[in-house]
């Protein structure tokens, strides 16, 4: 009968494997059995630290529902997303940065003409965008498709006011054949991650802030080319320097100019202050994005 002290037990886990097919699957589970082993005997967990960690996994499993997804929320505020996210997509070339896809995205926002307004009855500054989809070396890439969304000027996502409220601020926009871009939404404000399950009570604990800098999310793609999930950071706003996910890229900051009432880009009649904001995203070819 084999018996195993602290230490041998890691390679007897990992010696069940033996009949495993899946080379990959084999590398990462003795890995993570080794790290996880290695952790645990670390900090000497007792058994009532491992039966916390059990709970507080299984609450963040039980704070998810279609509309919520704490454990992504768990894996951007200890920068695992960031940091899987900048080891597969290298930044170069000037290429548009990826940062964290976050909580919040939801798929199957509907395609708007170009010019729309996407934040129709959403509380916040209006603020006109406006740009290109280009190729590595600068053409431009006509049939791109912006799917874009963002929280109101308030800090809150469509899906966190209730089921009645449906989509908002959220769109796919297709560039012209010159590649460009335009629509209007509002100027997105920092907010705060949620905070009132688990992962909130472990940022409270670690005495870490929940707030993320005002940004708007897109997935930017285009024929034949690797898309990219990022996001543009309002230039000038609070926590760019402390982003509870850490996705803030330096490159992905842009500058909201602010305009006094008058006329706006797409030809209408503001009457109250606006911004504007232009950015170009240059997207990798598909066959660099393979061998990064
Ligand atoms: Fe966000």
């Amino acid at each position: 009968m084999p018996e195993f002290d602290e230490k041998s037990i890691t390679a007897a886990v990992i010696a069940r494997m033996s009949e495993c097919k899946d080379a990959r699957f084999k590398q990462v589970m003795t890995s993570l059995i080794t790290h996880l082993h290695d952790f645990v005997r670390e900090v000497r967990l007792t058994e009532e630290e491992w039966m916390q960690a059990i709970q507080f996994l299984t609450e963040t499993g039980q704070a998810c529902t279609d509309r919520r997804q704490e454990f992504i929320l768990l894996s951007d505020t200890l920068g695992v997303s960031i940091l899987v996210i900048t080891l597969n997509h290298p930044a170069e070339n000037g290429t548009a940065e990826s940062t964290v896809l976050g909580p919040f995205y939801w798929e199957g926002a509907p395609e708007l003409p170009r010019g729309s307004n996407l934040a129709e009855g959403v509380k916040g500054e209006p603020t006109f965008y406006s740009g290109r989809v280009l190729s590595a070396d600068g053409r431009p890439l006509p049939d791109a498709v912006l799917d874009i969304w963002s929280g109101d000027g308030e800090g809150n996502y469509d899906m966190q006011l209730g089921e009645e409220v449906g989509m908002k601020a959220r769109g796919k926009i297709r560039t012209d054949e010159q590649g460009r871009y335009w629509f209007r939404s509002i100027r997105p404000t920092f907010y705060p991650v949620p905070t009132d399950g688990p992962v909130g009570r472990m940022l409270r604990k670690m005495g870490r802030h929940p707030y993320r800098p005002g940004h708007i999310h897109m997935i930017v793609s285009a024929p034949g080319h690797a898309s990219v999930t990022t996001h543009l950071f309002v230039a000038g706003s609070e926590y760019l320097d402390s982003d509870a996910v850490f996705g803030m890229k330096e490159s992905l900051v842009a500058r909201f100019d602010r305009h006094e009432p008058g006329v706006a880009p797409t030809g209408e009649r503001m009457t109250t202050p606006f911004y504007t904001v232009e950015y170009d995203f240059r997207l990798r070819p598909l066959t660099t994005s393979a061998a990064a």
